[in-house]
Order: structure tokens, then C-alpha cells, then sequence
């Protein structure tokens, strides 16, 4: 996204940069931006891991807590609000920005594509989408036939990362013809497919990638053969401090942490 604003002249060195995140485009537009010499102000809810706040001041972004409680949305919302107000910002907007679907279209597909002879179905979580419409894009350019199928939280639970469209806000990069299914995870499902990939597979990822993971393997489980791929959006350092990896399923529920969305 910062290199097209460059080539479109829409920004250049000493430009300040806004985007609302859940915190990982955020840290990685922080670490671009400073090294690029663009001063960064991220919108991010207040509920999120204290590891996403200490890379973001690491990397010297200015950080602006949206309510918790108000998810990604919430950032969204006070980040066109404070763009709308001092037009000096840049805002990347990533959940209207075809850079973001075009970097995967021109990226993770193409990589994925150079591994495998073919993809029956390709499961990801919808955050902004960028990742489902890029790749779901290309996919069926090269064999309509596969499936492209969206992981999206319950209505109301939060998993950092990922959204509900049911709760009001499509982003607009999104085109939902390109999804064929939408299957709908719980916070607990998450976390015990989080566990499993830890456990079973040696795979230390984040809370989204096990919901996403779960869905995976429901979508295998329909299928006689066929290759389906998952995205792993991100490794686990970030929510370690959630307790996720170390505590039963159990006590997670005992402790309410399991609903807790500042658990995410
Ligand atoms: C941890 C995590 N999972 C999933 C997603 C969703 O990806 P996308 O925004 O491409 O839909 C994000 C988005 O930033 C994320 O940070």
C-alpha cells in the first residue's frame, strides 16, 4: 500500500501516515514508515495484547486507542473521523484499498500456485477481506472450480483480526460473489484448533490461524481428495501473554478469559 501511494505521488517522505488496525498492519506499516522516513499514527482498540502496543513504540508509531469493546470497527470509525477533520493525514485505508487484494493477487497466490498443481479449496479468515479477494481472485482465474471459503467469527465474539459480516460493516475492497461458503467459528473452537497445532503439529501460530485451521478441516473432512489451503496470518509471540497456549480449554473457561475480548 505505501509503495503504490508512492508511485501513484499521492505520498513522500515526512507525509504522516494514519490507519486504523487490530495491530498487525499496524506493526508492519510501522516498521515500513520509519524506515521510509513517514511519521505513523495507528488507531487500534485498547483491548488488544500489550505485545502489539510495545512493537508498535518500538518502531516509533504514535499510537490512538479506540473502545475496546468496539472491536476493529470502533478504530475504523475514529480513524475516517480524525482523516475527515485534518486533511494533512494520509490514510492507506486498507479496507478500501485494492493494494491490499493486489499484493496477494501478485503474492501469496502466485507462491501458493508455484506449489501446488491445484487448489481445491482455499480457506482464510476476513479481516479486511484482502486476503480472501486477492487470492480468491486468482484462484478461480486459474480453475473456477475452487472453492473459496471465508472463516468469520460468531456474531459478537471478537477474534482479533478477523470480523462478522453480519455486524454492519462490509469493508468495500470486498466482493462477495468471490465467496462461495462462509463458515461461522466460535471463540472456543479458536483456541482448542490454536492448541491442536501447537500440540499435534508444532505449529506456535496466532488465535485467528486456529479458527481458520478449524474450518480447514471441516472443509477436508467434505471432500474424497483434493488440496485445501490455509493461511496462517501469524505466528503465536503476540498473544502469548493470553495465557492460550499454557491453560487448559477448561480453566480458560473457568476463568472467563474465553469471553473476555481482551483476552484476544
Ligand atoms: C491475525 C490476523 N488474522 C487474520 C487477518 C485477516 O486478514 P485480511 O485482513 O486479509 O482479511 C488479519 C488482518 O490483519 C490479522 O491480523
Amino acid at each position: 500500500m505505501i509503495e503504490d501511494a508512492e508511485e501513484r505521488g499521492a505520498i513522500s517522505p515526512g507525509q504522516t501516515i494514519l490507519e486504523p488496525t487490530s495491530g498487525n498492519t499496524g506493526i508492519s506499516l510501522a516498521m515500513i514508515c520509519s524506515r521510509k522516513g513517514y511519521p505513523l499514527k495507528v488507531v487500534m482498540p485498547d483491548n488488544v495484547t500489550e505485545e502489539r502496543t510495545r512493537l508498535l513504540r518500538m518502531y516509533g508509531a504514535e499510537i490512538v486507542y479506540s473502545p475496546g469493546d468496539q472491536g476493529s470497527n470502533g478504530a475504523v470509525a475514529m480513524a475516517l473521523d480524525l482523516a475527515e477533520r485534518d486533511a494533512s493525514y494520509y490514510m492507506p485505508y486498507q479496507y478500501g484499498n485494492p493494494a491490499n487484494p493486489n499484493a496477494h493477487y501478485h503474492g501469496t497466490a502466485v507462491e501458493i500456485l508455484d506449489e501446488l498443481d491445484e487448489v481445491t479449496a482455499f480457506v482464510a479468515g476476513l479481516g479486511t477481506g484482502g486476503t480472501l479477494m486477492g487470492n480468491g481472485r486468482r484462484f478461480k482465474e486459474e480453475d473456477p472450480d475452487t472453492k473459496i471459503v471465508a472463516a468469520e467469527p460468531l456474531q459478537g465474539e471478537l477474534v482479533q483480526g478477523l470480523r462478522s459480516l453480519d455486524d454492519g460493516f462490509i469493508p468495500p475492497i470486498i466482493d462477495l460473489s468471490l465467496l462461495d461458503r462462509k463458515i461461522f467459528v466460535s471463540n472456543r473452537d479458536s483456541v482448542v484448533w490454536t492448541k491442536r497445532l501447537v500440540e499435534e503439529e508444532g505449529l506456535f501460530v496466532g488465535v485467528s490461524s486456529g479458527a481458520i485451521a478449524s474450518i480447514a478441516v471441516r472443509v477436508a473432512s467434505e471432500l474424497d481428495e483434493g488440496n485445501v489451503v490455509f493461511v496462517v496470518c501469524d505466528d503465536g509471540w503476540k498473544y502469548l501473554s493470553s495465557g492460550v497456549y499454557s491453560k487448559p480449554i477448561e480453566e480458560l473457561e473457568r476463568d472467563g478469559t474465553l469471553e473476555s475480548a481482551s483476552f484476544w
